[in-house]
């Protein structure tokens, strides 16, 4: 006699009403930002970004977002969601509090150009400035460049980064007035400074000594809380004021 087989049963997910409050700004209609409501049905296993799909594709086509991948790779859709820095993609509704309205605003610190869209370019500006690819010695080697696992593993959580803006947005020392070079500029800085096969480390360090460079991080460790990558900024930005004190790299 065979054993019956057990199917187990699967789980129904029901779709529920949830309110996304948004913040809204029409550069042509608006002097400022104000909120609005829309209600969406949502399964649990939802993310934001299906949420805003949904209220552009079938309530409010004027609503504006950037998004890309979907997938939490391309970096395109940052937004301020119940307060704090996340990827639209890569936050799913079951782990908000869906009993009142979830909040949606564009990140903070850059100039708002529409709805949730704000002006990338002061951010990627200051990524630029640190010089963010290898710098060699000498000339072009007829074989690859060789490198340690071990010290492939000192810069490997930089390597990580998708330049999502999450972190810099989320730094009360940006806010304060966009000079500051941010958390984000300051990994990509890490990640070169520290890779053995590069000799341009005290020329980004010198870059970094400036006055809205590493030193004026706060410790405040908000950018860390914020990447959705999981990368350890604080701890980068700590090992740069220290390789520059000691300029031992
Ligand atoms: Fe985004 Fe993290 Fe890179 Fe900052 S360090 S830009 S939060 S991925
Ligand atoms: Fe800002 Fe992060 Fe430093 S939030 S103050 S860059 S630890
Ligand atoms: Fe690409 Fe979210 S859409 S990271």
């Amino acid at each position: 006699m065979t054993a019956a087989v057990v199917v187990p049963e699967t789980p129904v997910l029901i779709a529920q009403d949830v309110t996304f409050r948004i913040a809204r700004f029409l550069p042509d209609v608006d002097s400022e930002v104000h909120w609005e409501d829309f209600v969406v049905p949502m399964y649990p296993t939802d993310r934001v970004l299906d949420a805003l799909s949904k209220i552009k594709g079938d309530l409010d086509g004027t609503l504006s977002f950037r998004r890309s991948c979907g997938h939490g790779i391309c970096g395109s859709d940052a937004m301020r969601i119940n307060g704090r820095n996340r990827l639209a993609c890569k936050t799913l509704v079951k782990d908000l509090d869906s009993s009142k309205p979830i909040t949606v605003e564009a990140i903070k610190g850059l100039p708002l150009e529409k709805d949730l869209i704000v002006d990338m370019e002061p951010f990627f500006a200051a990524y630029r400035q640190v010089l963010p690819f290898l710098i060699p010695d000498g000339h072009e080697p007829s074989r690859e460049r060789l490198q340690s696992a071990e010290d492939r593993a000192i810069f490997d959580d930089g390597t990580k980064c998708i330049l999502c803006a999450c972190c810099t947005t989320s730094c009360p020392v940006y806010w304060t007035d966009g000079q500051y070079f941010g958390p984000a500029a300051i990994v990509a800085a890490h990640r070169f400074i520290f890779d053995s096969r590069d000799s341009g480390a005290e020329q980004r360090l010198e870059i970094l000594n400036d006055r809205e460079g590493v030193w004026r991080c706060r410790t405040t460790f908000n950018c860390t809380d914020a990447c959705p990558r999981g990368i350890e900024i604080t701890k980068a930005i700590q090992e740069v004021k220290r390789a520059l004190i000691f300029r031992r790299v």
